[in-house]
């Protein structure tokens, strides 16, 4: 019989990687509650409309990566391919908006793309939004909270932070009106990607990673020459506020996102080490979501980052979060075993802090002192016969250059606590 495998583009987390994963989403989650965030949980399954609508129906991602069905009802839902449509639609649907708000979500989204490195069918984000701010106070905040999360993780160093301002709703129709002119005078220069999406979505072109398009659009009209006033001086007040916090952008005019809902304020952290995919976090402002969804106009700015992608970078620079036990326990024969249990879940109970593993399923001293090592665990904790007879345990060392000892119940109670006080500190 033929074995079953992961679907394509959809990766298992195996338990080597977990901790760092593990690692990775706590400190998102000690950052976030830093800055007074708090966690929204919105289902994976949404109507089509309802990404359609916000992302853009001309986008790659409603054009072509959704997960999309009908239901038995043939309603057509779609897996949710990122998480802010469904933030708002939540939002909106019970009232969140009234107030400015802060939220957080992280989880799986889809989108039928072709995999490669750092790029998945499913993935996972880290999403922030916020509601309720218009100003660009707002926007900094969310930078600098981004900034907080790559020095703890210690990324910091190897990300740029990439920053445009694509304008009101209004400036950016002129723009692209303009944009599409020159651009049709060049049409046969483009590539292909870039002249199918003269028509459908030519903001999108300046992304283009073509050579002989982003030489045609050196010459092109520039998005700086009709923002409008107050977008102006948004960006540059957000500018004065990250200097003054010593946050270090290039501003990308060419910088305009796969998603249709931004406005103002857009922003990308990208970092040189990941080869194509190098994206690690994206987001911007999004002002007319909240209104297009029923909802009162509602400033709203956030962003999301890729949490594989964040782990990849982490690896490429050998930040790996190991978690080994402290003391790995081994015995000798069943009555020592039937000890030994009672003797691991008393530690467990009285030394939370304490990562305790029990050898299982019996063995020679040698080889589970084999294990005891492959665990990566600080100390072997030995019950053998003399042990069972002295009433006292020994501690063998299997990392660090100590002594063995032999210690009575109340000794170890004292080396568990000391122990368990190094491991927090750590
Ligand atoms: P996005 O740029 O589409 O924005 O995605 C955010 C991040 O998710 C990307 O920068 C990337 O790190 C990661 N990502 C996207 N697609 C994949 C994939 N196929 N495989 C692996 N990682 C991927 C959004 O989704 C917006 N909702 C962000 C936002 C929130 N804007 C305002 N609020």
């Amino acid at each position: 019989m033929s074995q079953y495998r992961a679907i394509r583009g959809m990766v298992d987390v195996l338990p080597d990687e977990t901790p760092l994963w593990q690692m990775l989403e706590q400190t998102a989650r000690d950052v976030l509650a830093a800055h007074g965030y708090a966690e929204i949980r919105t289902p994976i399954v949404e109507s089509t409309e309802l990404f359609a609508r916000s992302i853009g129906e001309v986008t790659d991602i409603v054009e072509k990566e959704m997960y999309s069905f009908p239901d038995r009802n043939d309603e057509s839902l779609s897996l949710r391919p990122e998480g802010t449509a469904s933030t708002v639609r939540a939002a909106v649907q019970h009232n969140l908006v009234q107030s400015p708000q802060r939220v957080w979500y992280m989880g799986p989204m889809f989108r039928y793309e072709r995999p490669q490195k750092g790029r998945q069918r499913q993935f996972h984000q880290l999403g922030v939004e916020t509601f309720g701010v218009a100003g660009p106070e707002q926007d900094a905040e969310l930078l600098l909270m981004c900034r907080q999360w790559w020095t703890r993780l210690g990324i910091n160093d190897v990300l740029t932070l990439e920053l445009n301002t694509i304008g009101s709703p209004e400036a950016r129709a002129s723009y692209k009106a303009a944009l599409t002119e020159y651009l049709r005078d060049h049409f046969d220069s483009l590539d292909e990607d870039s002249q199918r999406r003269l028509d459908t979505n030519p903001l999108r072109i300046l992304d283009s990673k073509s050579t002989s398009t982003q030489s045609i659009l050196d010459g092109a009209p520039s998005m700086a020459d009709y923002l409008d006033e107050e977008s102006k001086s948004h960006h540059e007040r957000l500018c004065q506020l990250l200097d003054m916090a010593g946050l270090a952008y290039t501003i990308n005019p060419r910088l305009v996102r796969g998603l249709d809902y931004y406005n103002k304020t857009v922003f990308e952290w990208t970092t040189d080490q990941l080869g194509a995919q190098a994206t690690v976090c994206g987001g911007g402002r999004y002002d007319m979501m909240v209104n297009q969804f029923g909802g009162k106009a509602t400033p709203a700015s956030g962003f999301a980052a890729g949490l594989e992608r964040l782990v990849l970078l982490m690896q490429t620079l050998n930040l790996d979060a190991a978690s080994n036990p402290d003391l790995y326990i081994v015995s000798s024969n069943e009555n020592a075993f039937g000890q030994a249990m009672l003797e691991a879940d008393r530690i467990r109970a009285e030394f939370p802090g304490l990562g305790v593993v029990q050898h299982l399923g019996g063995g020679s001293f040698k080889s589970q002192f084999k294990r005891a090592d492959k665990s990566g665990a600080a100390w072997a904790m030995v019950f053998g016969d003399e042990e069972m007879v002295s009433g006292k345990v020994t501690l063998k060392p299997l990392r660090a250059n100590e002594e063995q000892m032999t210690l009575s119940r109340e000794e170890l109670d004292t080396f568990l606590s000391q122990l368990e006080q190094l491991t927090n500190e750590y």
